[in-house]
């Protein structure tokens, strides 16, 4: 396998993929919305891509044999954006997709991520599912980066525990998972230890100099929260049952696939914390 698109390269997932498959030297299609923000050359060709606008998938998926497959974060209508583009990679022959889950949804049948699951799984084409926990990064540049400028973790997590994940140590894996062709599975992505959100208020707290605290909020509050940001109603409600899966301790599992796939230690949130120090600063 020589190209691969890469869904969600603009974001904290994905650009990790792309550095992580350019190491083992595949060809990259980079799809994003505005492919013009994205910088060409080096082996990454960016290429328009949006899943509610189908006529951009089949030249995003022109001369690829691989594809690393995430849904839009949070949308509750990820099984229909999905559908398209796994039926069109069918017809297409592409030779694996791997796609992007998320930790736990397979207890869960009418989680929309499960759906996507099962889709891909009926779809004919070589698969593996990865189901990451949290990721690190949401921290420090993802969708609680705007809490920390305020130095603080305003969540209904109450005290329960998640073995947070760096996006580094996923794209790895996923890079791993391409390049051994490792087809008809499934597996569980988590960082070396779990954690609360006080434990990681602390560690921001003392590499960053600059005191962030953690306040359990109830959930309604969380809620009203996100609405005032704009967040859509179907968003809102994905977070409510995000952060109850956090409370009920269904996050603090921890795996050993990311030593079993890549052969070294996942990244502890101390070390991604250190190095994402001067984000906090
Ligand atoms: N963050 C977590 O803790 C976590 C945990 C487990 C699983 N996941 C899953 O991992 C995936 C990536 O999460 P992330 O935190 O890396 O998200 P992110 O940083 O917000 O990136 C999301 C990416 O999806 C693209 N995108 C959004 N809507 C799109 C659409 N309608 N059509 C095409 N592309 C679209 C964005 O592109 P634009 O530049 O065009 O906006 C961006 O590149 C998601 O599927 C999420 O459900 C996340």
């Amino acid at each position: 396998m020589k190209n691969i698109l890469v869904t969600g390269s603009t974001g904290s997932l994905g650009r990790a993929v792309v550095t992580a498959l350019k190491a083992k030297g595949y060809g990259i299609r980079a799809a994003a919305r505005a492919p013009g923000k994205l910088p060409p050359g080096g082996g990454v060709e960016p290429v328009l891509f949006a899943y509610e606008d189908q006529a951009t998938h089949a030249a995003a998926l022109q001369g690829v044999e691989g594809v690393f497959l995430m849904a839009p974060p949070l949308d509750p209508e990820a099984p229909a954006k999905l559908k398209p583009v796994i039926d069109l990679a069918k017809s297409r022959g592409v030779r694996h997709i791997v796609l992007t889950s998320a930790m736990g949804v397979d207890a869960v049948e009418q989680a929309p991520l499960r759906i996507v699951e099962r889709q891909l799984m009926a779809s004919g084409v070589p698969y593996t599912i990865l189901r990451p926990n949290f990721f690190m990064e949401n921290f420090s540049t993802g969708f609680l980066a705007p809490m920390l400028k305020q130095r603080g973790i305003f969540l209904a997590a109450a005290d329960g525990k998640t073995s947070f994940i760096s996006v580094v140590d996923i794209a790895e894996a996923a890079s791993v998972v391409f390049q051994k062709g490792l087809v008809s599975k499934e597996y569980n992505l988590t960082g070396p230890e779990a954690l609360d959100h006080a434990q990681v208020a602390a560690t921001i707290s003392e590499v960053s100099g600059k005191t962030v605290t953690y306040q359990a909020i109830p959930e309604d509050a969380m809620l009203s929260g996100l609405r005032g940001t704009g967040m859509p109603e179907g968003s809102v409600q994905y977070v409510r049952v995000l952060y109850s899966a956090v409370r009920a301790g269904y996050t603090a599992a921890v795996t050993n696939d990311i030593e079993a796939l890549t052969g070294r230690k996942p990244m502890s949130f101390d070390a991604f914390a250190r190095q994402s120090a001067a984000v906090w600063a």
